[in-house]
């Protein structure tokens, strides 16, 4: 089995499979009634996590991917991106039909009114079309340089999802801030490697 074939057929089933594991949890508690007092509550707030935990893992990949020399960690991205969004969709439609029960009028209310599911909202919108464009096929109808300007939105739509977080606690902001601070560090990499690569002389090409 040459190396290719044992990332496609052992390594991606086999983090795939890894990627449903806090879904089947997730079942698993809800079957066995394991969700506390208030079920819809819990599930609601453990979809959020995870589609939180997966954004900040897919932006782990890039400076992951530098800092080792493994360009490896680069077909995974694309895979844990889409998680984020799956999670991110599982948590929206509980809130919609398990929490509000389709009650779309009180759920438009809540976007209006309450400032932490605006900025849920605005975050959602930012992942669909990052979502929609992740085929290799879409690549190329952008052409690569749009495509990147384009997929640079998971930035905003990562620093939306803390902020909601945070905006959602009411007494203690601990946890919100342990992932504010994971997302100003994988910010801050890129930060430093744009200024580091702006700043090496030019090349001369004579
Ligand atoms: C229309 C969009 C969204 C709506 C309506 C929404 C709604 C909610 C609600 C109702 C809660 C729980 C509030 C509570 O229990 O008091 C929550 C928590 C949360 N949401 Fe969202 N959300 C949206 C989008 C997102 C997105 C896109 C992400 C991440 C990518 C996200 C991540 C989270 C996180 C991390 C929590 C906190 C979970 C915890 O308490 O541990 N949400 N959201």
């Amino acid at each position: 089995m040459t190396p290719e074939q044992r990332l496609r057929w052992i390594v991606k089933p086999l983090v795939f499979v890894l990627c449903l594991m806090p879904l089947a949890w997730l079942a698993w508690r809800a079957v066995t009634g394991d969700l506390g007092a208030n079920p819809i509550e819990a599930t609601n707030r453990f979809l959020g996590d995870w589609a939180l935990r997966f954004l900040l893992i897919t932006l782990t990949v890039t400076p992951a991917t530098r800092l080792t020399g493994q360009a490896v960690f680069m077909r995974f991205r694309r895979m844990l991106g889409l998680f984020a969004f799956a999670y991110a969709v599982l948590h929206v439609s509980s809130y919609v039909g398990l929490d509000q029960f389709f009650a779309w009028a009180e759920i438009w209310a809540d976007i209006v009114k309450r400032t932490y599911i605006t900025v849920g909202m605005a975050t959602l919108l930012m992942l669909i079309p990052l979502a929609a464009t992740s085929t290799k096929g879409m690549i190329k109808r952008l052409g690569a340089a749009r495509w990147k300007a384009l997929h640079r939105l998971v930035y905003p739509a990562a620093i939306g999802a803390v902020v909601h977080f945070y905006m959602m606690v009411k007494a203690d902001v601990r946890e919100p801030l342990i992932y504010a601070g994971v997302l100003a560090v994988l910010l801050g990499y890129r930060v430093v490697a744009a200024w580091r690569r702006g700043a090496k002389p030019a090349r001369r090409t004579v």
